[in-house]
């Protein structure tokens, strides 16, 4: 056997150098590169003899083999980014940062899978038995017959997972703190971390079991460690949320096996993760009754889902020699390219105000499609208008001040109607598509920047007037 040559491995991104370097050529992290023993046994492809190789029939496309049903954990967002329930033999990687409700969600599924009949096997290697007990009997799960192990050593869990009935499903949380006999670095480092994935993917292929494997990610939103486990398994869901609100969404990174595009909405109560069937409405609950000015309701579409959310925008006199521009939950360029856009095509003189912008309920929208609905908040803000109550917004704004037609317009439209919205305020292109949507909400067609401001000016100048009968009807005409 030739003798075993250690490799410095990048612990951000796998990279592996022959010497030691103090930043990563690739990634570009500094003090991340750290020497690690070659691996051997399960991470090792396995020893070939010098021999020939042996033919072995191929097959046509069409096949005979027949799709194994999936698994449904009875969870049913989860399902639904799983593109309808896990497939059996398959490795799906769970990303997400610490404390999110990675390890609440796959024991809730884990412990409806159990209750079905089929074997469901939970192997925590970060908690001990005695907690992840605790947490199963908070969320009322402690009368599911689920086999609980707290191990670390791989070749340990693939012994026990080997006998007896063949498990139908087995979740590893986490996979970093996985280690394998077979290779000589510490757990934890991307040899192991690999090793481990291999050995365990390997299994789950072999046993038919669906496999969910916890991944941490690192500050900058990666799955730690290495990039390759990303490549190794066949689904890669991110667990996201933000710590200070309640809802959570898990979408597909990757699925050999589904849709990309599917979201699931999850919210965190004192009793687990619940589904939200109806995500517009969690992120409208908390909406002011009360028109004030400065909001407005965005139509948005996360994944393939609609959801409205309502964007927040105060515009208000500076103190400061550089106005203040700060955004949450959407994207600061973005911001400036539509503030720039009011001005140069609206007619908005903003050099004199602080700006701030606010997503409300924690999401984070990146869609262009919310260029308007952050633009009408803008307007009404700046001039004192409240928009109307029963109003959406969602259009893509030009640098030429003109409003773009954006995807998924029945979509946005039918949920719009679907909460009580009557009127949609969008680009002007989506006409033949509303009609085919049906049921969706009244869309009056926005073409500019300019048309919008106008359109919000013409209210702040009604809702001034309001009170002296007279003088608003004749505004109104001039406005129509
Ligand atoms: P956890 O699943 O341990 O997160 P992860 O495995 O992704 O690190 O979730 C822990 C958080 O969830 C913790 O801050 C408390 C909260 N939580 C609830 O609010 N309700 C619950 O019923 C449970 C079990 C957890
Ligand atoms: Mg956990």
């Amino acid at each position: 056997m030739a003798r075993l040559r250690s490799s410095y491995v990048c612990q951000n991104c796998g990279a592996i150098t022959q010497r030691w370097q103090g930043k990563c050529e690739s990634c570009g992290e500094w003090n991340a590169i750290i020497e690690e023993g070659a691996a051997l046994g399960v991470a090792a492809a396995p020893a070939r003899r010098g021999s020939a190789g042996r033919a072995f029939p191929l097959e046509d496309l069409s096949g005979v083999s027949k799709p194994e049903p999936r698994i449904a954990t009875g969870i049913v967002e989860l399902d639904r980014v799983a593109g309808g329930g896990l497939v059996p033999g398959s490795a799906t990687l769970i990303g997400g940062e610490p404390g999110i409700g990675k390890s609440t969600l796959l024991i809730q599924a884990c412990a409806a899978v159990a209750r079905t009949g089929a074997r469901a096997v939970y192997v925590s290697g970060e908690e001990s038995t005695a907690q992840v007990r605790l947490r199963a009997a908070r969320l009322g799960l402690a009368s599911a017959p689920v086999q609980l192990a707290a191990q670390t050593l791989v070749e340990d869990i693939i012994a026990t997972l080997a006998s007896g009935d063949a498990p139908k499903f087995v979740v590893i949380d986490s996979i970093q703190t996985m280690w394998s006999d077979a290779i000589e670095s510490a757990p934890g480092t991307v040899s192991q971390v690999r090793g481990s994935a291999q050995a365990l993917i390997r299994f789950a292929k072999a046993s038919g079991a669906a496999l969910l494997i916890v991944g941490h990610v690192t500050k900058d939103g990666q799955i730690a460690g290495p990039r390759v486990v990303e490549h190794m398994v066949d689904a890669v869901f991110s667990f996201e949320g933000d710590g200070a609100h309640a809802f959570r969404l898990l979408r597909a990174a990757k699925n050999r096996f589904g849709a990309t595009d599917e979201v699931g909405v999850f919210e965190m109560t004192g009793a687990g993760l619940a589904e939200v069937p109806n995500p517009s409405a969690l992120f409208l609950a908390g909406r002011d009754i009360a028109a004030a000015p400065g909001a407005s309701v965005f139509a948005g579409v996360e994944g393939a889902r609609p959801l409205l959310v309502e964007i927040q925008a105060l515009v208000a006199p500076t103190s400061l020699g550089t106005p203040r521009r700060a955004v949450v939950g959407w994207e600061p360029n973005r911001l400036a390219m539509v503030l720039a856009v009011l001005e140069s095509h609206g007619g908005l003189k903003l050099g004199q105000y602080d700006i701030y912008l606010n997503v409300a309920g924690g999401l984070r929208v990146a869609e262009p499609a919310a260029d308007l609905a952050a633009a009408a908040a803008l307007v009404s803000s700046l001039t004192g208008a409240p928009l109307p109550h029963d109003a959406v917004y969602f259009g893509e704004i030009a640098l030429s001040g003109s409003v773009r037609p954006v995807a998924h317009t029945g979509l946005r439209l039918k949920e719009a109607a679907k909460l009580g919205f009557a009127r949609a305020f969008a680009p002007p292109a989506l006409r033949a598509e509303s009609e085919t949507a049906g049921a969706g909400a009244g869309a009056t067609p926005i073409g500019s920047v300019a048309s919008l401001v106008a359109l919000i000016a013409a209210a702040a100048v009604e809702s001034k007037t309001r009170g002296k009968p007279s003088e608003r009807a004749t505004t109104t005409t001039a406005a129509g």
